[in-house]
């Protein structure tokens, strides 16, 4: 081989690893050829001679064991030194197991390049010196080794993937949880706030109006010419703050829901936005109550489909309805304005482009339901969410 490279053959289905040993290999000036898997690999040596197959162990559709078994059955083969370099198989019996079929070495990876590039000449001048580099006849015993060899590696990984998938059903667990939780704070939050707008601000605006009132008519002030115009505005001022104050409050958290319950929440906010933009509106509500949290939840998905509606598909008749079977609460939000691609618009709003549908989605889900969204130019859409009642006796 004096004057001619080494080449050295390497097989192994990750490109770093295949990059890594391709470095270390040319610095010695060898020429190197890859293959990605074990079938590859046999080919590429028939067809390539190399003086030297360095190839990993697991890999797909053919592993390294198979690969060097079938290199030394093929004569023309049987002679190339055939190092496996695994970071899989790591326990005795593998590379006892690799060493029985003829492999000439076995390295764990990681290694240092001095440490690799020392085997590869070791197998070569180990091959230079005798001219056949076979291993034992292959016969049942190996082949049943071999079946030991890779259940005990496929019940690794299995292990392996089963914790990886309770962790991440455990992770799932308490991110539902946290944005459960987040939701319901928001919720006691905006109630608070506006319980504190209503009851403090607004109560106390209305007292500067009642003493400012109770002021003009005192005998010292009714005479004076120049307050009455002053007074007055002060008084509209006044009104507009109190009304600017009950709006907000009820935004935040329309009392009525707590009071009264979601259909008349639901028509209060149909009014003032379908209502003043001239559309008809229609509501239905359950015959009782259902629990407060999953009430909110109905009445933030539906409050969120009106303003869709009136915001974007210009409709004649908006109609929510809230039924209550036995075990599942149904709500519908239908109208009858333009069509929309839902899934253009969902793709879009999970991407961070909206809050609104996600939003929706995000609502039902965590209370343990399901929401669809259907839209069809003609019928308008629908937005329908069904979501499970705690049972009776939870
Ligand atoms: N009922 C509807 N009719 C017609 N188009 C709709 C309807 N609902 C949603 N859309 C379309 O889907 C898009 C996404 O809706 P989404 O509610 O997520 O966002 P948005 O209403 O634009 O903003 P926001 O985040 O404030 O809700 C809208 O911009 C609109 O194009
Ligand atoms: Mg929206």
């Amino acid at each position: 081989m004096t004057g001619k490279k080494i080449h050295i053959l390497i097989v192994d289905d990750q490109p770093e690893s295949r990059r890594l040993l391709r470095v270390i290999f040319e610095r010695h000036g060898c020429y190197v050829s890859e293959a990605v898997d074990g079938q590859d690999g046999i080919q590429q040596a028939r067809r390539e001679r190399p003086d030297v197959i360095i190839s990993d162990a697991l890999m797909p559709r053919m592993d390294g064991f198979q690969m060097l078994m079938e290199v030394k059955r093929v004569p023309e083969t049987k002679a190339i030194p055939f190092i496996f370099f695994s970071g899989n198989y790591l326990s005795p019996q593998d590379s006892d197991l690799a060493l029985a079929l003829g492999a000439s070495a076995y390295i764990l990876k990681p290694k240092a390049p001095e440490v690799i590039w020392g085997e590869v000449q070791r197998c070569l001048s180990q091959a230079r010196g005798c001219q056949e580099v076979g291993g034992e006849a292959i016969d049942a015993t190996h082949i049943r080794k071999y079946g030991m060899v890779v259940a005990g590696k496929l019940e690794e990984k299995v292990a392996e993937l089963e914790r990886e998938v309770a962790q991440r059903r455990q992770a799932e667990i308490r991110l539902t949880a946290l944005s459960r939780s987040l939701l319901d704070r928001l919720e006691a939050e905006r109630r608070h706030i506006a319980r504190e707008l209503h009851d403090e601000v607004g109560q106390a605006l209305t007292a500067v109006k009642l003493n400012i009132q109770a002021l003009t008519r005192t005998p010292q002030t009714s005479g004076v010419a120049k307050i009455p115009p002053l007074v007055d505005e002060c008084m509209s001022a006044l009104d507009r703050a109190v009304q600017q104050v009950r709006d907000l409050s009820l935004n935040l958290r329309p009392s009525m829901l707590d009071d009264l319950g979601f259909a008349a929440a639901v028509r209060w906010f149909l009014e003032k936005t379908a209502g003043v933009s001239g559309i008809a509106y229609h509501v239905l509500g359950p015959d009782s109550r259902p629990p407060a949290l999953l009430e909110t939840t109905c009445f933030r998905i539906a409050q969120e489909a009106v303003t869709n509606a009136v915001r974007h598909a210009g409709p004649r008749n908006i109609t929510v309805m809230l039924t209550g079977a036995a075990d599942v609460l149904e709500l519908t939000v239908r109208n009858d304005g333009a069509a929309f691609d839902v899934q253009e618009a969902f793709a879009r709003a999970n991407a961070g482009g909206s809050f609104g549908l996600s939003g929706m989605l995000e609502r039902a889900l965590l209370a343990g339901g399901t929401l669809a969204v259907t839209s069809s130019p003609g019928s308008g859409t629908l937005v329908r969410a069904v979501i499970p009642l705690p049972s009776r006796d939870a």
